[in-house]
């Protein structure tokens, strides 16, 4: 598939946490330009300054308030616990304004994080697509990758599910798992979120089953070099 320019600035708001700076940590590592945003401007520059000291500090990554990343990025990817889902969209409803909000929560309900538990709204991505509206992107992705296996250069054995609001944002989220170095199929519409946020738990039960850490997912029956997909 012939790739177009793809947006270069990401936010990761939550980037603080561990799936998010995971993923900053890959896209820094592949040439964009990456804002970590947080509550607290302090601790975001302390995670870009951790990520800088990985990757030799030959790349772009800067901390921030959540707002303020948001505002300065042209992409803007959601890695908070669902318990602060609605306030952290809330607070940047006006900076995500006219860009794609990539959305990696997974409504997990803790202490019984190994059962499906989704929202009235059907799924977190979702409900991000209801607060911000109907003139907003949003995609939903990420949701069943270990963030243990973002921090290391070794192939990912798990696929990126991408469904969406439409298909050209689909398409642009798609870009940033290539880039992230892992294989992203379209998934559909964003109401196909509710199984792929729902395969987290049973990817967390099978974790707990065989003692395992990073049980994953993969499409089969497709040709690799497929149409469908977007992969290294
Ligand atoms: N961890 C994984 O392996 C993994 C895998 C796939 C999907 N996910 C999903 O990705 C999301 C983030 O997971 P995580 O493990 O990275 O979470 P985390 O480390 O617990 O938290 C991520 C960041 O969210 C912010 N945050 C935490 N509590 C908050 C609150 N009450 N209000 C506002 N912000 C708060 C914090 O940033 P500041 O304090 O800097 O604001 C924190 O650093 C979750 O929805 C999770 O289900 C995680």
């Amino acid at each position: 598939m012939a790739i177009s320019p793809i947006l270069s600035t990401i936010a990761v708001l939550g980037g603080t946490g561990k799936e998010g700076k995971g993923l900053a940590y890959r896209w820094a590592k592949a040439g964009f330009r990456v804002l970590i945003g947080s509550r607290n401007p302090e601790k975001a520059r302390a995670a870009a300054l951790d990520i800088l000291g990985l990757l030799g500090g030959k790349v772009f990554v800067e901390g921030s308030t959540n707002i303020r990343a948001a505002e300065l990025a042209e992409i803007v990817v959601l890695t908070v616990p669902y318990s602060a889902h609605r306030e952290t969209i809330e607070s940047v409803r006006e900076a995500v304004h006219g860009k794609i909000l990539v959305d990696v929560t997974v409504p997990l309900m803790p202490p019984k994080v190994t059962r499906v538990q989704m929202p009235p709204a059907g799924s977190a991505a979702q409900e991000a697509s209801a607060i911000l509206g109907p003139d907003m992107q949003v995609t939903s992705a990420f949701q069943n990758i270990s963030h243990e296996l973002l921090m290391h250069p070794e192939p990912i054995e798990c696929d990126v599910l991408v469904t969406g609001t439409s298909q050209a944002a689909r398409l642009e989220t798609l870009k940033l798992v290539q880039a992230a170095g892992l294989v992203g199929w379209d998934a559909g519409p964003i109401e196909n979120s509710v199984v792929i946020e729902g395969l987290t738990s049973v990817l967390i039960h099978i974790n707990r089953e065989t003692g395992s850490r990073n049980a994953g997912i993969k499409i089969t029956g497709i040709r690799r070099d497929s149409e469908h997909h977007i992969a290294l």
